[in-house]
């Protein structure tokens, strides 16, 4: 946050230019009255957040050019992508109609069949995470705000045809890397920092993450993506603050590093005492890697440099208006200096669908055809 002034300038700035776009920046989501399709719910942070800052004033937000660039409207959406996120680029293949922030007043009648959008930039696992963006949607909330969506379905079609809906629906849940990076990282001698090393903060979160999942297992879900935090020592920011060789910074791969492994055993223990594979773990750092070590085999021309931003890698302050901007969007991995491009989030979403190394215990096609007793 070195650029924390011009942060909160531009904050300002977004904001009123939201209340002026904000109305038409999407697509009119299809009305969908066939519940035989999946629903599609989606929980956590920037990765997955697709518009719901916008409805707050906080500083975490992607509601301003060049985001949207590449997006069907050409509009920034609050969607922290060029294009696309990961979960339209999985959306896209589940049959699920466009889904809307909960926030959004269009979710209602029959828009809410599609599912919902709860995610909220800046958000972590712990309550204290993201506390710099003021008014955030945390963990609890976002709970909350599923509880009150299914209030609003059950008007709709009742208590009987919700739980199904809710049961067979697929939900994908991304949260993690900020309580590193706007967190424990965020500034030297942070308060969880001095509480605790690393390897002890690790355990902390991921025993936090569990009552999480447990309560999404609780309100009904029973077909989750979990994806673990991105190489956040590989992202463009931390290149840009760390690397003085665009060698990853090694603090950020350490927590990575022991974060992902965490949640895989953390899952599988959770899946064990549920007695069903509720939770499906996505190893987005592992898959993210492989475009990172070798990006020329996946057709980008760099995963160093951010498409959007300005500095060292590109990686330094927000994607503005007035940032240098790459010419061929899909020939780099990071849109912005934390952010995957479209291409990128298209290709993790196959590797979701289709991998065989990083989806445990089975990857979504095997998940998606399964139909095994929901009670
Ligand atoms: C986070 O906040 C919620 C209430 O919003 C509370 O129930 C929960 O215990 C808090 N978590 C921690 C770890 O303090
Ligand atoms: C997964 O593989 C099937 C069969 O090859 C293909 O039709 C489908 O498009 C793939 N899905 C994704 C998301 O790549
Ligand atoms: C992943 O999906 C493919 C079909 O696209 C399937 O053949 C394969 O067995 C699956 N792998 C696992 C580990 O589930």
């Amino acid at each position: 946050m070195s650029n924390f002034p011009l942060c909160i300038i531009f904050a300002f700035l977004a904001f009123n230019l939201a209340s002026v776009i904000g109305a038409e920046n999407k697509p009119p989501p299809t009305p969908n009255a066939d519940t035989t399709r999946h629903a599609f719910f989606v929980f956590g942070d920037s990765l997955v957040d697709n518009g719901n800052n916008n409805f707050l004033a906080t500083t975490a937000r992607a509601d301003s050019p060049p985001y949207g660039i590449d997006y069907p409207s050409h509009r920034p959406t609050g969607r922290f992508s060029n294009g696309l996120n990961l979960p339209d680029a999985i959306g896209e293949h589940i049959g699920a109609g466009p889904i809307l922030p909960f926030l959004d007043p269009a979710l209602t009648g029959q828009n809410l069949l599609n599912g919902a959008n709860f995610a909220s930039a800046g958000i972590g696992i712990l309550n204290d995470t993201g506390i710099q963006f003021v008014n955030v949607i945390r963990m609890p909330n976002q709970l909350d705000d599923f509880e009150t969506y299914q209030g609003r379905l059950i008007d709709l079609i009742g208590a009987e045809k919700t739980k199904k809906l809710i049961n067979e629906a697929l939900f994908l849940i991304t949260c993690g890397g900020n309580d590193f990076v706007n967190n424990y990282f965020l500034i030297p001698n942070s308060l969880r920092s001095l509480q605790y090393k690393i390897p002890d903060y690790v355990p902390f979160i991921i025993s936090e993450y569990e009552k999480i999942l447990t309560r999404l297992y609780e309100l009904g879900a029973r077909k989750v993506l979990v994806t673990g935090t991105g190489p956040l020592g590989c992202v463009p920011a931390s290149l840009a603050k760390h690397s003085m060789q665009g060698e990853c910074a090694a603090d950020l791969q350490q927590a990575a590093g022991l974060f992902n492994p965490q949640l895989v055993n953390m899952v599988s223990s959770l899946n064990e005492k549920i007695g069903n594979h509720v939770f499906i773990t996505v190893e987005t750092n592992l898959v993210s890697l492989n475009f990172i070590n070798n990006p020329k085999a996946f057709g980008f021309k760099t995963s160093q440099e951010a498409c959007c931003g300005q500095g060292p890698y590109n990686g330094l302050g927000l994607c503005t208006p007035l940032s240098n901007i790459c010419q061929d969007r899909s020939a780099y991995v990071f849109w912005d200096a934390y952010h995957p491009s479209e291409r990128a989030n298209r290709l993790i979403a196959q590797e979701i669908f289709n991998g065989t190394k990083y989806m445990k215990p089975m990857n979504l096609s095997t998940l998606m055809v399964m139909d095994y007793n929901i009670a």
